[in-house]
């Protein structure tokens, strides 16, 4: 049985300090898909998003409290009533609400970002986290950019929140500043000085801008933190945050000296990073710890044949712990929809009977254009952003493109915008080129092409190409992304999907300069 002092409870923020990454916009049924992953995966504390942030927003953490049946959904909300009001009502119809304030405290953020002296600060802070406890009994209160407070203003805010009636205290390194040694100091300082800081649960909250982010969290949990905040494939603003998988794993498989223990079932730790890729359109380097392409891999002959010997020579941990299975051919097209179920069962996708149905369409129409349909394969089609496009607003419809030595290359495009079918030829300087050039000709935008990037799921001529377009408007970035075997046809539809994207993302900063 798990001694209950050292179990560390796991709060993923892939969906809010995640989603917050520049480009990594995600639309509402890909957040739905992987809140429900992360729930089955074990996941304690989901932070479903920021709802007074847009309609949007408020939306997805309402529906994530909804639909989430074991994790703590929590939503984020700045100090003042408004936005924890507004956060309430997004988290309250969960079985188990969080609410989740927070404030600048360090001497930069006060006097810039919030403008408040101290005792204003203070004042404040006393307010809103009693507000947040009178509305829900699980208030967590978060002293922003902690690690660049001073000691004693840090441990004075902490005992005002606690004295509010916050239940989790989380000290973020904001900007990824402090190092291991520093990160547990603090936690040790905080428990010595404060009163009451021993009865809440301390998280700890770290950005890996100095890659110490990983090492951070497990210093501070060797210290006396129990909640680590993390993200899927270390996904967050600028460098990222706290990967998930590497500090479950650093304790699972060191925890000879790292004695504590997760809720999370590791051998779904590869199905969520899969799907956390396909939708941020943040490919995975290959090198990443836990879940890279090259995690598992033995390339050296000593490694190889050390290998063979006993796989203990040269691997702390087994490629099934995480997820990883051998490739295997899975189906053609004469397998039924019940093999289909069961092998996505298999690979961490629970459907209902019509998505299913809607599922068994797309691999019936992939398994004629391809003989052999792998994991990888399903995994893609599942992660296939456009394929639950029915209430985008531009839609794909067909597309021929001429290409060739013998140039102009062109594009013949008809695209559904807002219900209305549009069709045009242009040409191009390849097919990629002619087909965007149509897209931009039936509708005109001033967004910036950032970056354009293929990869092939598997191996073969015959493999489907996965597309992730990434365009920027105003300083903001969206991501669409699509997979197809004709590369041309996963590019038309990447395109279209980052432009719906940035067409969400469009309402949500009218809506926030509104409020
Ligand atoms: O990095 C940070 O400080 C945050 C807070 C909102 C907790 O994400
Ligand atoms: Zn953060």
């Amino acid at each position: 049985m798990t001694d209950q002092s050292n179990r560390v409870v796991i709060f993923d923020t892939t969906l809010r300090d995640g989603e917050q990454s520049p480009g990594a916009t995600m639309t509402l049924d890909e957040k739905l898909d992987i809140a429900e992953l992360l729930d089955q995966m074990g996941v304690d504390i989901i932070e479903a998003g920021f709802p007074i942030a847009s309609d949007g927003d408020f939306e997805a953490v309402s529906k994530i409290a909804a639909q989430t049946k074991s994790a703590v959904v929590c939503g984020l909300a700045r100090a003042n009533f408004t936005d924890i009001d507004r956060c309430w009502d997004a988290v309250k119809h969960a079985a188990r609400p969080r609410i989740h304030t927070f404030i600048g405290t360090s001497p930069l953020h006060r006097e810039f970002q919030v403008r408040m002296d101290t005792e204003e600060m203070a004042e404040q802070i006393h307010k809103t986290v009693a507000h947040a406890r009178n509305l829900c009994d699980n208030v967590q209160w978060s002293p922003m950019d902690a690690t660049r407070t001073e000691d004693d203003y840090l441990a004075r805010v902490c005992e005002i929140a606690i004295k509010a009636g916050a239940t989790t205290i989380n000290i973020p390194d904001t900007v990824g500043y402090t190092a291991p040694r520093e990160s547990a100091d603090i936690i040790r300082m905080l428990l010595e000085r404060v009163p009451g800081m021993d009865e809440i649960t301390i998280a700890t909250h770290c950005h890996n801008d100095l890659g110490m982010a990983t090492a951070n969290s497990l210093a501070a949990v060797e210290a006396g933190a129990r909640q680590i905040e993390c993200t899927i494939n270390g996904l967050g603003e600028r460098a990222g945050n706290t990967a998930l998988e590497e500090v479950v794993m650093a304790m699972r498989v060191r925890h000879d000296i790292m004695p504590f223990d997760t809720g999370i079932d590791t051998t779904k730790l590869m199905t969520a990073s899969r799907m956390v890729a396909a939708v941020s359109g943040f490919p995975v380097q290959f090198n990443k710890a836990i879940v890279g392409k090259n995690a598992f891999a033995h390339e050296s002959g000593i490694h190889q044949d050390g290998m063979l010997k006993h796989a203990g020579t040269f691997e702390i941990m087994r490629p099934e712990d995480v997820g990883l299975t051998e490739t295997s051919l899975v189906m053609g097209k004469h397998s039924g929809r019940a093999a289909l179920r069961s092998k996505l069962e298999n690979l961490g996708y629970e459907l209902g009977d019509n998505q299913l149905k809607d599922v068994f369409v797309r691999f019936k129409e992939l398994a004629d254009r391809k003989k052999e349909v792998y994991d990888e394969d399903l995994i893609a089609l599942m992660s296939d952003s456009t394929a639950e496009a029915m209430n985008d607003r531009i839609q794909v419809k067909s597309l021929k493109v001429i290409c060739g030595t013998e140039g102009p290359q062109s594009a013949d495009l008809t695209l559904v915008v807002d219900g209305q079918e549009m069709r045009v030829q242009e040409t191009g300087d390849g097919p990629v080129d002619a087909t965007f050039n149509a897209v931009q000709s039936i509708y005109p935008h001033g967004a910036k092409l950032s970056l354009y990037q293929v990869h092939a799921v598997t191996e073969g001529t015959d493999a489907q190409a996965t597309v992730s377009v990434r365009m920027e408007e105003n300083g903001k970035l969206v991501t669409g992304q699509s997979a197809d075997t004709d590369t041309v046809v996963a590019s038309a539809k990447a395109y279209v999907n980052a432009l719906n994207k940035l067409l969400v993302r469009r309402e949500k900063t009218a809506h926030y300069m509104a409020g």
